[in-house]
């Protein structure tokens, strides 16, 4: 591979130019588009910056332009000579520029051919974009950075029977009949937007939509646009819509600011969704639902994700990034903001779990990986390859700290500061951490400010003492620097309380019953008074720092904190680490395993019986962690063959002592579900889903013909496919009549048939590779749709290690046989799953070695984009011997 072209944040240089407005003309023909651009371009005035850069005056302009065919280009009005500008590189460049001048540029693109799906691309009929980060310059010339904000007015014509819709960002200002059956509208987005928020939408639509009235008064209209025959499956997004402005209004007091917003749900698309202004663009996956055909998940990942991209409007839309770099400016922060809408439309404790789950599973092994980088990076080749459970995630959770440290009336305080200060700019996630600073009195650029330029995950070890004489109870806290680079302490909160056996919460002194612990050197301790020697002590209350921690409980002491810790994400980690004292156990004193079982069951015996708790918390405190979600407890170098057995061996043992205490269960659940989504019902689905998927270890024909039942009798899709997943464990007839059976009764929704295919990918029978292998090559694996082909690959890479892993190496190669179908077509799905081989990095020389070479293969592999290239180097080098 050649050297890749890297780009530094130390770089950053404002531009030299800057533009007003743009005036766009999209020609929608048979077999291209005709894109006509005038932007008003003006020249910064030279000056020095708030960094003292001087902002040096530019004789030429460079604009963006990717693959573009240059038609016609005219500066005010008047056509350019051969000599006036130079287009190579995917760079145009204007020679001798004038001070402020009007470009007009006339290029044509192929949306039929665009297979990449970033920029204007057509599918199943409909014209769609996806800016972010770098797809504008697919479509026309420009400056296209987020730090160039410009109105923009944009104008579609085409044919009414092929396009009898036409969308813009912002509000729609005219639209007229052209003849011969061609149309035009005009729309207009008067809020100065960067390029990446730009879209266009056009096609044979079907639409929803609903007229709202806010609290404040303010009038909108909502619409979603879909294909016909799935648009009376938009019924839960759209109320998620308005549940989702309705709380920011309330919760954040940010408002809408135009009269329309759009949804628009196309199927082939490369990521969840598209925040562009006032047209958000979504993958079908996060709007459509109905009881018969989404799980309760997908309810739950419907409503967060519209959360997410309308909260984008103010964190993200109006308020912007001055560069990719603060990617997380955005994106940590409005994932911050949609955790918070499902916390407050939800249960908030199983939300907190199964964000922190989420965060420990992806996020922790990205960081300990060759994909490793801190929430702010400091270079990269491809910016496509840094929207990471990093940048998202572990940003969101150092929002969280903000918010934990200075609490939520200061953080509301920061946010009105925020957007008084920076509405309308792109800005610096030091610009945000400046206004928590001045509201709250914290200082968040200092030391703390290093939790965004550092990688790795904080390691932190806790003991307690007590002392007789004074009653001092103390905690102390042991931070190892060495666990992240560059090595340095950071600014640990630790939300603590005492509870003492039988469950009483010590007082502290200033009358509360939970204390925030800072934790900014390598050591840290804290005493309190009138302490008592068997106080046990609650850490991380609501996971309040993402590092791993550790304190020596005994496993009575854990028994009283999943009773009686006043914290839900701390019962739920006393059940954790109960489990994963249990899988190591297992791994290194085989022997011992059963004993320690037996304590095991018997506190997942009282969670079951304990009627404080709702169904949704018990299925999250019984089901035991998956084995990917153990492995980054594990140290490098992991013999994956014993880690899977010694899996399989807990697996087993807690079934077997748990199978009377889930029989029973499910012999005198009398529970009344509906049929309909609620976290109630999905909660209590979900504990049932956790009994039957611990008794179809069992291999007794009683168990497949009642889970067989199961799946006949489910109310939902949610039974079906609950019912499915403990018959993958199976590998028996019944499984086989189940999936057949799912397979035909669902034919007609692909989202149904995707979840077919993920169901089985995460087969972990020792011949699943080749039932996957055989998935893989039907004609229904539709390699050019994004979900259908993740479908297959992302279980088994990211849920399927026995599977993925497999000592002969032919995980490995099946999926890049697979990734070699797409590579060259749509390279930022393939850099996206190639990211799952960085868990190879820490397992034995033999699967490195093995791993490599198909790498390797792929590596050479002509024409390769840039994210591709910059994936495979990394995972190379992490690859290494
Ligand atoms: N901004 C979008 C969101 O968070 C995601 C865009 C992803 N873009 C990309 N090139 N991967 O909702
Ligand atoms: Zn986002």
């Amino acid at each position: 591979m050649s050297e890749l072209n890297i780009v530094r944040l130390a770089d950053y240089s404002k531009p030299a130019f800057g533009i007003d407005h743009h005036e766009l003309q999209f020609y929608l023909q048979e077999d291209s588009v005709r894109v006509a651009h005038q932007q008003k371009i003006r020249r910064v005035q030279e000056k020095t910056d708030a960094n003292g850069w001087t902002i040096e005056r530019e004789k030429h302009l460079v604009l963006n332009g990717e693959g573009l065919e240059l038609l016609s280009i005219a500066v005010n009005g008047k056509a350019l000579e051969s000599g006036q500008y130079r287009y190579e590189n995917d760079l145009l460049t204007l020679f001798d520029v004038a001070d402020e001048f009007v470009l007009e540029t006339e290029v044509r693109i192929h949306p039929d051919e665009n297979k990449e799906l970033s920029g204007l691309y057509r599918s199943n009929g409909i014209y769609c974009t996806q800016c972010e980060a770098q797809g504008f310059r697919r479509i026309s010339f420009t400056l296209d950075r987020p730090d160039v904000l410009a109105t923009y007015r944009v104008r579609i014509e085409g044919n009414k029977q092929q396009n009898p819709v036409m969308l813009s960002n912002g509000d729609l200002e005219q639209h007229g009949d052209l003849g011969e059956d061609n149309y035009y509208s005009v729309w207009h987005d008067p809020h100065p937007k960067p390029s990446y928020l730009f879209a266009l939408v056009a096609g044979d639509l079907a639409q929803v939509s609903r007229r709202i009235t806010t609290a404040k008064g303010k009038k909108i209209e909502l619409r979603i646009y879909t294909e016909a025959k799935f648009i009376s499956q938009t019924d839960y997004a759209m109320q998620a819509l308005v549940d989702s402005i309705n709380w920011d209004e309330k919760r954040f007091n940010l408002s809408y600011d135009l009269n329309r917003f759009n949804i628009v749900a196309v199927s082939d698309f490369n990521m969840g969704a598209m925040e562009n202004k006032s047209l958000n663009i979504f993958n079908t996956k996060y709007v459509f639902a109905d009881i018969e055909t989404a799980t309760d998940a997908d309810f739950h990942g419907i409503q967060a994700v519209i959360g997410h991209e309308y909260f984008h409007n103010w964190t993200g839309n109006r308020i912007t990034c001055r560069d990719w770099f603060q990617l997380s400016l955005k994106e940590g922060l409005t994932v911050f903001r949609d955790q918070e809408f499902s916390c407050d439309m939800n249960e908030r404790d199983i939300e907190r779990i199964n964000n922190v789950s989420l965060l420990r599973r992806v996020q922790f092994a990205e960081d300990a990986g060759p994909m490793r980088h801190p929430v702010q990076p400091q270079e990269y080749a491809a910016i496509d390859n840094f929207y990471t459970a990093t940048v998202y995630e572990k940003g969101a959770e150092i929002i969280r700290m903000y918010h934990t440290i200075i609490g939520e009336e200061a953080f509301q305080k920061g946010m009105a500061l925020y957007v008084k200060r920076h509405d309308g700019q792109a800005v610096r996630i030091e610009d945000f951490a400046q206004c928590m600073e001045d509201a709250g009195g914290y200082p968040f650029t200092k030391q703390f400010f290093d939790w965004y330029t550092t990688a790795g995950t904080p390691k932190v070890n806790f003991t307690s003492a007590y002392n007789q004489h004074n009653r001092h109870f103390t905690i102390s806290a042991h931070q190892d620097t060495s666990a992240v680079s560059p090595a340095r302490p950071l600014v640990i909160p630790i939300r603590l309380a005492l509870i003492s056996p039988n469950g009483r919460q010590y007082r502290f002194s200033d009358g509360s019953y939970s204390k925030l612990l800072m934790l900014d050197q390598t050591r840290g301790s804290w005493s309190f008074e009138r302490g008592e020697e068997d106080l046990i002590p609650v850490l991380m209350m609501g996971f309040s720092a993402p590092v791993y921690y550790e304190h020596h409980y005994s496993n009575e002491e854990l028994a009283v904190i999943v009773r009686h810790a006043p914290d839900g994400f701390a019962r739920y980690e006393a059940m954790q680490i109960s489990y994963r004292r249990l899988f190591m156990t297992a791994l290194q004193k085989p022997l011992k395993t059963k004993d320690h079982a037996k304590d095991v069951a018997e506190m997942m015996m009282h969670v079951l019986a304990n009627d404080k708790f709702s169904a949704g918390e018990k299925a999250l405190l019984l089901a035991l962690p998956s084995l990917d979600s153990l492995l980054p407890y594990l140290e490098a170098p992991i013999d994956m063959d014993k880690a899977v057995g010694a899996y399989e061996r807990i697996v087993r043992i807690i079934a077997l002592k748990m199978r009377r205490a889930w029989s029973d269960y499910l012999e005198n659940d009398k529970e009344e579900t509906q049929a309909k989504f609620s976290v109630r019902d999905a909660g209590i689905r979900a504990l049932r889903a956790v009994a039957w998927r611990a008794l179809a270890v069992f291999e007794d024909d009683s168990v497949g013909e009642r889970l067989i039942k199961y799946y006949q009798e489910a109310q939902c899709m949610t039974e079906r496919v609950n019912a499915l997943d403990a018959l993958m464990m199976r590998a028996d007839k019944c499984r086989e009549q189940a999936l057949a059976d799912f397979r035909q009764g669902f034919a007609e929704q692909p989202l149904v048939i995707d979840k077919w295919f993920a169901l089985q990918a995460k087969d972990n029978c020792p011949e699943a590779l080749e039932r996957i292998s055989a998935l893989a090559a039907r004609e229904d694996y539709h390699i050019g749709n994004p979900n259908r082909f993740r479908a297959l690959i992302a279980p088994l890479t990211q849920m399927n290690p026995a599977i993925f892993h497999q000592g002969d190496g032919a995980g490995y190669r099946f999926v890049c046989t697979q990734i070699r179908r797409i590579i060259l077509q749509n390279p930022q799905l393939a850099a996206r799953l190639l990211g799952a081989f960085s868990s190879v990095s820490k397992l034995d020389e033999q699967r490195k070695t093995l791993a490599r070479q198909e790498l390797g293969a792929l590596a050479d592999i002509e024409g390769l984009s840039v994210d591709v290239r910059e994936v495979l180097e990394r995972l190379l080098n992490g690859l290494k011997s």
